[in-house]
């Protein structure tokens, strides 16, 4: 069977390279003093590689960084997409090899609804010192059961510095909202989905301070980090503003706006599931 297109677009070569990458790597040098237990939670792995954008993905880019730090690390990547899922395996186990990283153990399993799965992931890391990041990459909006998973891993005991990064994408989210206007078959899947707004998000996995990114041009693409650390570091330098400053509230207002007319020449992609 042909691997499905995974709903990214132009655009996703500039997620990839000028943002996701450094914000990862920020995040996970801000603990890289910090001794202790590393963890990396993907809900939405991908193949490891984006054919169309010629740019790796989320998994690899996790493994390199949880790779370049001394302390023991554990990733966890989800994809639902049994082709996909098996190209990103490969791709894990090749740059595992290659970086001889032997001290990060990675997983990457089918759903991240499985409630199931997660608990007996989480349950077999070590609680004390813990630091790291869960990563929301959906194509547009997530379902009620998703973010159920992102606020179950976010309120484990012991998991209070595990951060929380979303990207988040209102252009998705206007082609969700033909999906549910009844224009495609997957219609009846839409009440399933939690409300699309990236303020219920926040507000349901719970971190103390939010941080935004501008929302680009093409797509309203952006990135949304939660955490308790009240004084993160290096945020503002790599583009971040608190959610509740004057320019941060702007942003998140923009990004919002699924009202806005979609810009001419954004990939009309297939969204996912
Ligand atoms: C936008 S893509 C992710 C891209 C990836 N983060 C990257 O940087 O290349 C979303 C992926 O989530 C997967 N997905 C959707 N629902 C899922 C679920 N419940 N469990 C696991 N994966 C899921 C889709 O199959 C798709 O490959």
């Amino acid at each position: 069977m042909a691997t499905q297109p995974q709903g990214q677009g132009k655009d996703t070569s500039t997620k990839i390279y000028f943002r996701f990458q450094p914000t990862l790597d920020i995040i996970l040098s801000a603990m890289k003093k910090h001794p202790g237990q590393r963890v990396v939670a993907d809900f939405h792995g991908g193949s490891g590689f984006n054919d169309e954008a010629q740019c790796i993905g989320s998994p690899l880019i996790e493994l390199a960084a949880l790779a370049d730090q001394p302390w023991p690390a554990n990733l966890m990547v989800f994809e639902i997409d049994p082709d996909r899922r098996k190209l990103l395996t490969a791709r894990l186990a090749g740059l595992q090899s290659d970086l001889g990283a032997s001290h990060v153990t990675w997983r990457v399993e089918p759903d991240h609804t499985d409630i199931t799965v997660l608990s007996a992931w989480a349950d077999g890391i070590p609680r004390r010192l813990l630091r790291g990041v869960t990563l929301l990459d959906p194509n547009g909006a997530i379902h009620q059961s998703t973010l159920r998973s992102a606020v179950y891993l976010a309120g484990r005991p012991g998991w209070a510095k595990v951060d929380s990064l979303i990207h988040y994408s209102a252009t998705s989210l206007k082609r969700n909202r033909g999906v549910a206007r009844g224009t495609t078959d997957k219609a009846p899947l839409f009440t399933e989905w939690a409300d699309s707004s990236a303020s219920a998000w926040m507000a349901q996995i719970g971190k103390e301070y939010w941080w935004i990114t501008k929302p680009s041009d093409q797509g309203q693409r952006t990135f949304l980090f939660g955490t308790n650390w009240n004084k993160f570091p290096g945020l503002v330098r790599y583009g971040f503003q608190p959610v509740r400053s004057p320019i941060g509230a702007d942003w998140l207002a923009e990004a919002e706006d699924v009202r806005a007319v979609l810009p001419p020449g954004v990939h009309q992609g297939r969204f996912e599931l």
